[in-house]
């Protein structure tokens, strides 16, 4: 059977009256990145991130049987009525109906909630739609009992992407590659999968302090931004590099190069941003902030040894990336060095997580 043809749907002739489900997904952090996509949220190179902890959606979802063939629901974020969200949800629906047949014969209420601030500039994408693909697949294990755990991971990460790609990375962790590679056994565009290979214990419980540069709305949609890849004059290019850099992360994992592992997150971090330099129209995601606090680290890696490193999303705001044993000093050097360059001095310690879990 095709990867595609698991993901079709059995045909229920009864459906329970109502329910809930209640998922709890995290964000991811992106090492090596996704920019540049085609056909329906396929990827144009691989990609890996390191699945969150603290930052992360809860999401219930409530349903009840329902007349009429629409779709109905409504979105409550924070327990207020949020209709800006809706339009999303409703082409989220659309695209992921032929896999839940039961979709059309509900009312559903979905209520949501991040553990970070909306305004952060934190993409709730990641975790939003991971959590929403998990309560549907929950609704549809609970009509096919049969159901594995592992069939159940697969498409609920299928799911998640034709919400928003890089929730396909969000249903596990802590590290999770998306996208075929030559070199990861068992990689697909369709949906995210756990690193298959040895990972030293270096990179267990890596921390990752975000520091909230820019808290303002989004600049570029991703959307936009992955539409700039299609006629880019480095597309190609980056393309190749960004899977040869995931090729070249697995003997780092396994031997624990922090030194190594430090190039090759840092350069994925600003070719993603060269790539919007270069693109047409162009765009200068980073702040004046963003740049000191890049220097501020390079500075205190020379004159400390340190191996944090820094990595961006497609925003402002820089992810902090360093090993547990060093939590201590880098710690100090974030309140003492960076505080001062946050948005009202505010950022947020994460750090590597296990991916979601069901709490209704
Ligand atoms: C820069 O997953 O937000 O964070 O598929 O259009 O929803 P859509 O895009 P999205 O893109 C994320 C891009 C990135 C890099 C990454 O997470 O790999």
């Amino acid at each position: 059977m095709s990867l595609i043809a698991q993901f079709q749907p059995h045909t229920f002739s009864t459906i329970p009256e109502d329910g809930s489900v209640c998922w709890q997904s995290p964000s991811n952090i992106a090492l090596v990145k996704y920019w540049g996509k085609h056909g329906q949220q396929l990827p144009r190179n691989a990609s890996i991130s390191f699945t969150l902890r603290n930052c992360h959606t809860t999401t219930a979802l409530h349903y009840q049987k329902k007349e009429g063939n629409d779709f109905q629901f409504e979105v409550f974020l924070d327990g207020k009525r949020e209709e800006g969200f809706e339009p999303k949800i409703l082409k989220f629906f659309e695209r992921v109906e032929p896999y839940f047949p039961f979709l059309r014969k509900y009312m559903f209420q979905i209520e949501t909630s991040n553990s970070f601030p909306h305004s952060s500039g934190i993409a709730s994408s990641a975790s939003g739609m991971s959590a929403l693909a998990l309560c549907l697949l929950s609704i549809e294990r609970s009509l096919t009992p049969e159901m594995t755990e592992d069939f159940f991971n697969q498409k609920a990460s299928f799911i998640a992407r034709l919400g928003s790609g890089s929730a396909s990375r969000s249903i596990s962790g802590p590290l999770v590659v998306w996208g075929t590679h030559p070199k990861v056994e068992g990689s697909n565009d369709l949906f995210g999968i756990e690193y298959p290979y040895p990972v030293h214990h270096r990179f267990k419980n890596y921390q990752d302090t975000i520091l909230l540069v820019d808290k303002g709305e989004k600049q570029v949609s991703s959307t936009l931004g992955h539409d700039l890849m299609n006629d880019h004059p480095y597309a190609q290019n980056r393309f190749a590099e960004a899977n040869k850099n995931l090729e070249k992360l697995q003997p780092i994992f396994e031997g624990g190069i922090l030194s190594e592992f430090i190039k090759i997150v840092e350069s994925e971090a600003l070719q993603l941003h060269a790539m919007m330099l270069a693109s047409d129209p162009s765009f200068i995601l980073m702040k004046p902030n963003t740049l000191e606090i890049i220097q501020r680290i390079r500075t205190f890696r020379e004159e400390t040894g340190s191996n944090a490193c820094f990595t961006l999303d497609a925003g402002a705001n820089v992810h902090l990336l360093y090993p547990e044993f060093e939590k201590e000093r880098v710690q100090d050097f974030i309140e003492n060095q960076l505080k001062s360059l946050c948005a009202n001095g505010e950022f947020i310690h994460d750090a590597a997580g296990m991916g979601a879990f069901k709490i209704g």
